[in-house]
């Protein structure tokens, strides 16, 4: 092999490595400089771009620094946050809405929030504010809905409102506010406010004067619990008004109704004078001033009022815009005949929360209009009879009473009712023939009664009936195809019974049914061999959480209880109750391929075949936490290569290795609390390429390096938020135990990556300045010691090589100096006499490499004569040739080189030429120039440097035959 080559190659290798060395070097640098922009989170968690930042372990005292700017809202509610200040709020310039609610907060500064431009809604609710500061929401030009709820806010500022130019709503209510001159600073500044809740401070008075001098466009005004004397409306302020509130459920004293003018509150459609305490000709006044537009008034808690309700009944009934009434919570026993004679307009009457035990049986027959009647939270132990003289009633609600049974013929007139709501009684038993004639009903509330049978009361046809909540009941068994007539059912809830018996006809005639609740009852096994679901071919939703099913071994079933089930989309058997050991059939699913998402959380199961899901290849979500499951093989995942969200908190698992080979590059969500894998490898983390939430609460970390990876990519990775990593705790090694991961000191596990971008860029930087100013100041040395180096690798090379001489000299000179040596030298040397010589352009074979021939004729000769002149030293001096039989010289200790020196050459010119100098100085040499008058001399000498060995001692002998410097 070429040894020029094998050089270069060596050369040019060492110099890629060194590019790459330098690439890296560049690469750190350039790294170090780039800003680290984490998704993790100290206190917080990011779901659909809004930072929650509640949590139940560590209360907030200040408002997190590390919410990312892309944020469009921040919850900070239920924190210990005591104050804001300017400087609380990082760059968040998108944030929309931000929520404070039930903190301590008691100061705000100035331009708290001003950094925070495009904030719409901001809620300071249940703090503890006193005093609002001077431009306290200054910069929020853009809020449009501020709560300020639940305070201690006894005192605004002037300027407290002054940037809030866009505010459409404001809840001031429940705080300490006095005075209508508060209002004022408040509503002054407020050009768009539509909305103003008030409630629960504590006016005593109002003049509209006192508030403004030019109209408002409030359209809904909430007064409620204010302990007025007054109400005097002498401008017309409000001409917007729709919604107003008035009345205090704490006074005792009367308050005075002043409107001067009845067009004023003209425009109000909804009011509510609840508790309000007026003389009864200020009432009439107050209905007389809505009289034109009134729809729907409240009189909840008239408690001063029961004699004259009747008359404030009549008074507002007989406005023909009237249309709903609400009186709650008015202790009302009984219902005179005569109190809604008036009401023929009414189409909504709520009479919630009263003391009613019966009604007259005419006392609704006025109403004819009536098409919605809620009797909720009375005493009524039937269904009242009036009820059948309304037979255009579509909304019936009589829930939360006594009732314990119902009559066929009570629901016999209800042919238009659409929702009938019988929840929260005491039902026990459904006769066959009750719901018989409600041949419009959709929905069907009768949750939470005390039924055991429903007895064939849904056998006959409800034929619109959508939504059946059976739920909180005493039903222990579905069969004889109790649901024949419900072939609309969409729901069926039948959650909370005590259901133990299913059958094979259970559901029949459920074939547009897409959900249904069965957890909390007492299904088996048993019960769903009984292939019960089997009917329910449209189902989507099914819930068998909280019962008994449970399974001893993985075996295949020979029939499965979901076959027919092919639109399920959800499935729960969560939570099964008993303690023992389970298994889950490998075919538990079969049919069940359209199935997105299952739950088989806390069911004790101990093994699941890796078969298990191949049944529903579009699994999105699987729950399988809270079993004792200790490992999951990869193979078990493989059918399921959609899945999302995968949860298998509390799982005993020991490692997440079997993640490395599921292959879920689909997965977004990983919940994996509270198991025993103290390492996350980055392998793991590397296999699920889509993650973007990952929980890995209560596991015991390993605080050592094996999990410096792990740290990192948690705090860096910008696409993956980690949940709570900051309270990571270490459990081993011993010294950690207590402490938290992310404490845990890297720097000992790497250095550390600012050290090396130190160190790298002050290297390149020096090198790259030295290789300047030698390249600069040092050039030709630099040639030199390249050719020195060459040399001595030949040279090296060569030692060993024994070869015998075939020349007696090898001649280096310039070209330039060809003449002389063809002219001169050669007839003397070789022609008379006798040597043989070996001349470059003569004697080198042609074909051989050039490097190859000069080591060659080097080794090949006794003696190599150096023809030197002052061209010769510019180039050929460093030359390969003259290089390597110096080494010969120095190194083998042989005397073979002779220097013959064809012009006069000063010693201070010589000086570049350190080896020459060297040479010179213990080494012969002939001078031509010199010997210009007895040229025999010469050659003589030259003859007799030809002729001496190669031993530097012998030669010594002669040294004194030829001259020195
Ligand atoms: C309102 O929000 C927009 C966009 O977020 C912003 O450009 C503008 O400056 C804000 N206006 C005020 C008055 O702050
Ligand atoms: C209304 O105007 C009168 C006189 O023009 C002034 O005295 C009073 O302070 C004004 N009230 C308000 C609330 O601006
Ligand atoms: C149903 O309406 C008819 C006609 O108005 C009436 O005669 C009958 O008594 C009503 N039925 C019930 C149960 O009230
Ligand atoms: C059942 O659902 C289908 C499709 O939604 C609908 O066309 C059909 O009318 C429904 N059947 C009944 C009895 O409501």
């Amino acid at each position: 092999m070429d040894p020029q080559k094998e050089d270069d190659r060596s050369i040019s290798k060492g110099g890629m490595q060194c590019s790459k060395l330098s690439f890296i070097f560049f690469f750190l640098f350039v790294t170090c400089f780039v800003p680290v922009n984490g998704f993790f989170l100290k206190s917080c968690r990011i779901s659909k771009n809004a930072a929650l930042c509640v949590t139940t372990f560590s209360k907030l005292k200040t408002v997190p620094q590390d919410i990312p700017p892309t944020v469009t809202g921040l919850d900070l509610s239920q924190n210990h946050i005591l104050k804001i200040q300017p400087s609380d709020f990082p760059h968040l310039p998108d944030l929309n809405w931000l929520n404070f609610h039930q903190n301590q907060i008691s100061q705000i500064d100035s331009f708290a929030f001003a950094s925070l431009i495009s904030l719409q809604k901001l809620t300071l609710n249940n703090n503890n504010l006193v005093k609002l500061v001077e431009n306290v929401f200054g910069g929020l030009g853009n809020l449009t809905e501020l709560r300020l709820n639940t305070n201690y806010i006894k005192k605004v500022s002037s300027t407290s409102f002054q940037s809030l130019t866009k505010l459409k709503v404001l809840d001031i209510s429940y705080n300490k506010l006095q005075t209508i001159t508060n209002l004022r600073l408040i509503l002054q500044h407020l050009p768009q406010l539509q909305e103003l809740a008030v409630k629960g401070n504590g006016f005593k008075s109002f003049q509209s004067k006192e508030l403004t001098n030019h109209t408002l466009s409030l359209r809904a005004l909430d007064f409620f619990s204010n302990p007025f004397r007054d109400f005097r409306l002498t401008e017309d302020i409000f001409p917007s008004l729709t919604r107003f509130t008035i009345g205090d459920p704490f006074s005792n004293k009367v308050m005075k109704w002043d409107v001067s003018n009845k067009t004023f509150l003209s425009g109000v459609s909804s009011l509510d004078i609840s508790s309000l305490y007026m003389a009864l000709d200020d009432k009439k006044a107050l209905l007389e001033a809505v009289n034109a537009s009134l729809t729907s008034l409240t009189l909840n808690r008239m408690k001063r009022m029961k004699y004259t309700l009747t008359t404030l009944i009549n008074s507002s009934c007989s406005i023909p815009t009237m249309s709903s009434l609400q009186i709650r919570h008015n202790r009302l026993q009984f219902i005179y005949l005569s109190t809604f004679k008036l009401c023929v307009y009414v189409t909504t009457l709520d009479l919630a929360e009263n003391y009613l035990e019966t009604i007259p049986e005419n006392v609704f027959a006025p109403m004819e209009r009536l098409k919605v009647l809620t009797l909720s939270y009375n005493r009524f132990k039937k269904v009242p009879p009036a009820i059948g003289n309304m037979p255009n009633l579509s909304k019936l609600d009589l829930s939360a009473n006594k009732i314990t049974a119902v009559d066929c013929q009570e629901f016999s007139n209800q042919t238009k009712l659409i929702e009938l709501n019988m929840h929260n009684n005491s039902i026990q038993t459904l006769k066959p023939c009750v719901f018989k004639d409600l041949v419009q009903l959709q929905i069907l509330r009768l949750q939470y009664n005390a039924i055991t049978d429903l007895d064939g009361a849904f056998k006959k046809p409800l034929p619109n009936l959508k939504h059946l909540y059976l739920n909180g009941n005493k039903l222990t068994s579905i069969k004889n195809e109790v649901f024949r007539g419900l072939r609309s059912l969409l729901n069926l809830s039948l959650h909370e019974n005590q259901i133990k018996e299913l059958y094979s006809d259970s559901f029949v005639g459920l074939r547009n049914l897409t959900e249904i609740q069965l957890m909390s009852n007492q299904i088996t096994k048993q019960n769903l061999d009984t292939g019960a679901f089997n009917a329910l071919v449209n189902l989507k939703r099914l819930d068998l959480a909280i019962n008994h099913i449970k399974y001893t071994d993985s075996e295949a079933l020979s029939q499965t209880p979901f076959f027919n089930l092919s639109h399920l989309e959800e499935l729960s058997i969560a939570t099964q109750h008993y303690r023992e050991k389970s298994h889950l059939p490998c075919n538990f699913l079969k049919g069940l391929t359209n199935l997105l998402r299952f739950s088989a959380r806390n069911t004790q199961i101990v093994y699941l075949d890796k078969d298990m899901f191949k049944y529903s290849p579009k699994l999105e979500k699987l729950d399988i936490s809270s079993n004792d499951l200790g490992t999951l093989s990869p193979q078990l995942f493989s059918p399921i290569q959609n899945l999302k969200s995968l949860y298998i908190s509390r799982t005993t698992l020991q490692s997440l290795d079997f993640l490395i080979d599921a292959n879920l590059t689909n997965l977004q969500f990983l919940q994996a609390r509270k198991n025993q894998y103290s390492v996350i490898t980055e392998d793991v983390i590397q296999s699920l390429p889509s993650l973007g939430y990952v929980d890995f609460q209560g596991n015991s970390f390993m605080c050592d390096c094996d999990n410096a990876w792990f740290l990192n990519w948690t705090i860096s990775s910008a696409q993956t938020q980690v949940f709570d990593a900051y309270n990571f705790v270490c459990n081993y090694p011993e010294d950690f135990k207590g402490t938290k991961l992310l404490d845990f000191n890297l720097t000992s596990c790497s250095v550390e990556i600012g050290f090396i971008c130190f160190v790298s860029t002050t290297c390149m930087i020096l090198c790259f300045m030295v290789m300047s100013f030698t390249y600069h100041f040092m050039r030709w040395q630099l040639y030199c010691a390249y050719y020195l180096f060459l040399a001595w690798l030949f040279d090296k090379k060569h030692q060993n090589k024994q070869a015998p001489h075939q020349y007696d000299a090898f001649i280096s000179y310039n070209t330039h100096d060809e003449p002389w040596v063809i002219g001169e030298l050669l007839p003397k040397l070789e022609g008379e006499q006798g040597w043989r010589l070996c001349l470059h352009h003569r004697d080198f074979e042609p074909g051989k490499p050039i490097v190859e021939n000069i080591t060659d004729a080097i080794y090949g000769s006794r003696k190599t004569i150096c023809v030197v002149s002052h061209r010769y030293l510019k180039s050929e001096w460093c030359s390969r040739e003259v290089q390597t039989a110096s080494f010969r010289l120095f190194d083998e200790q042989k005397d073979v080189l002779i220097l013959v020196f064809l012009e006069d050459i000063p010693t201070y010119l010589l000086s570049p030429y350190f080896r020459m100098r060297k040479l010179l100085k213990k080494q012969t040499y002939l001078s031509w120039p010199r010997a210009a008058e007895h040229p025999e001399v010469f050659w003589e000498k030259l003859r007799q440097a030809l002729q001496t060995g190669d031993d530097l001692k012998e030669e010594n002998a002669c040294l004194n035959v030829l001259q020195t410097p």
